[in-house]
């Protein structure tokens, strides 16, 4: 894809709403080629698409935009050769055996039990920016959204706080790196940035692999590693000596990459989420007026925002036979984009679907985290962290607005985790 390409490109992600709605008003589905794929916009279509993952492989799931230069990749040559595919682009036994330990790891008491961590850094995160003598004009994205879900997936596996920050540059460089024209330098650096955080994995894993502790990244490795048995990385014995044998290196490329994409779902997700729910709440501030005053109207508030302008837009599929989908006549091989956003503006499962109203009643499930086979085992994770986070803006902040002189909100041109670029807020 050349420069102007990406151009216009931008343009359609900062917006993708119009595109939606005449792809959901057209006969059958479209073909948008700076998409490169059919767009799968009505919500009744893209369940069908999530509930046939025998005929709409994952396999492309999250292709990129661009491919690196040769020095990038030569760079990321320097590193462990990960393996794929990660849980997001399996299917059938392989997607499972990749998805039962995150499913384990996350199920609602371990979500319980991670809450006073999240609620204590939620808290310290907001003194930091409202410390006295700090101002009362923060971009909400810098100081808090980028911060917390970092921290929390951290906790979650059981890494070193003081590895946070590393993990989450190395968690934006993969997608810059992917998805973003970058120049040489640029690309450079986030290659760099890539390695590092795949150093980091790879030391956790062996680690966690010696000695195992109560933590998801010990259960994830030991869960992995005995149905790995690749005869060609010369596996020892475990009976011969006693001691763990050492993880081939196949065995720790399957798991950087698993981890990788792990904390890529995790955090980024959750980051974009915080900061368009805050968005649109302060954008309609009879609504934040609202939810301070009657703060048990949280929960709505999230499914609304994540109805309205979910982080993750849109996922591919690709067939694998030849299938007919809303009338339209797939040959295998066709790449598909499920539209989870364009789902969410339905008009026909939701009034008004492009009005933003927390009153909503009832709200028809929306599919912002997906459904099926490959649904989002985070989604308590992430609707557990936008609640406190609502909970304690909305009593801490009730004053709560858009800068009056910050600069006019940006969307960042992406449909995986679609979110302000920045956020200016006054209180
Ligand atoms: C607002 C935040 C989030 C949104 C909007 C979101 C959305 C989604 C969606 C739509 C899918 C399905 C993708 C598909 O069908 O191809 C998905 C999958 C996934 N999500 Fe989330 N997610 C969020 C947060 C999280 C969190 C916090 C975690 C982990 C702690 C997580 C981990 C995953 C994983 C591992 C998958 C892949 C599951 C599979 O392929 O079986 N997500 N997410």
């Amino acid at each position: 894809m050349d420069r102007q390409q990406h151009a216009r490109l931008d343009e359609l992600l900062r917006d993708p709403y119009p595109l939606y709605a005449r792809a959901r008003r057209a006969e059958g589905l479209t073909y948008v080629p700076e998409l490169r794929a059919w767009l799968v916009a009505r919500d009744a279509d893209v369940r069908e698409v999530l509930r046939r993952p025998d005929v709409f492989s994952s396999a492309n799931a999250v292709r990129g935009d661009v491919v690196p230069s040769q020095a990038a990749l030569a760079v990321l040559g320097e590193g462990i050769a990960v393996r794929r595919p990660v849980v997001i682009t399996a299917d059938g036994p392989a997607h499972q055996r990749l998805r039962e330990p995150i499913v384990r790891g996350l199920t609602p008491a371990r979500v319980a039990a991670v809450l006073p961590y999240v609620a204590e850094r939620a808290e310290a995160l907001a003194d930091a920016f409202a410390a006295p003598g700090s101002g009362r004009t923060v971009d909400v994205m810098e100081a808090y959204a980028l911060r917390l879900p970092g921290q929390v997936i951290g906790h979650v596996l059981g890494f070193d706080p003081a590895d946070v920050p590393l993990m989450v540059r190395g968690g934006h460089s993969t997608e810059q790196l992917l998805f973003r024209p970058l120049p040489e330098e640029g690309q450079l650096a986030a290659a760099h940035d890539v390695i590092a955080l795949q150093r980091l994995l790879d030391g956790y894993v062996r680690d966690r692999h010696a000695a195992p502790r109560p933590d998801l990244c010990s259960e994830i490795v030991t869960s992995l590693v005995p149905d790995d048995g690749d005869p060609e990385d010369g596996e020892g014995d475990p009976e011969d000596g006693g001691a763990e044998p050492e993880l081939t290196l196949g065995q720790r490329g399957e798991l950087i990459a698993h981890l990788q994409n792990f904390l890529l779902a995790g955090h980024l997700t959750t980051t974009a989420l915080i900061g368009t729910t805050l968005l649109h709440l302060l954008r309609h501030p009879a609504q934040w007026k609202l939810l301070c005053e009657e703060p048990e109207r949280i929960p709505a508030a999230i499914e609304e925002a994540a109805r309205y302008d979910t982080a993750l837009q849109g996922f591919r599929r690709v067939t694998t036979r030849a299938v007919t989908l809303a009338g339209t006549e797939l040959p295998p091989g066709a790449e598909v984009l499920v539209g989870f956003g364009a789902a969410g503006r339905d008009e026909g499962r939701y009034e008004r679907p492009d009005v933003f109203d927390i009153m909503r009643v009832p709200v028809a499930r929306h599919v912002a985290f997906g459904l099926g086979a490959h649904a989002c085992p985070g989604a308590q994770l992430a609707r557990e962290q936008l609640r406190l986070t609502l909970e304690l803006f909305t009593r801490r902040f009730p004053g709560l607005r858009l800068a009056r002189d910050g600069p006019p909100v940006r969307m960042r041109p992406t449909l995986i985790h679609r979110a302000p670029e920045a956020l200016y807020v006054e209180w």
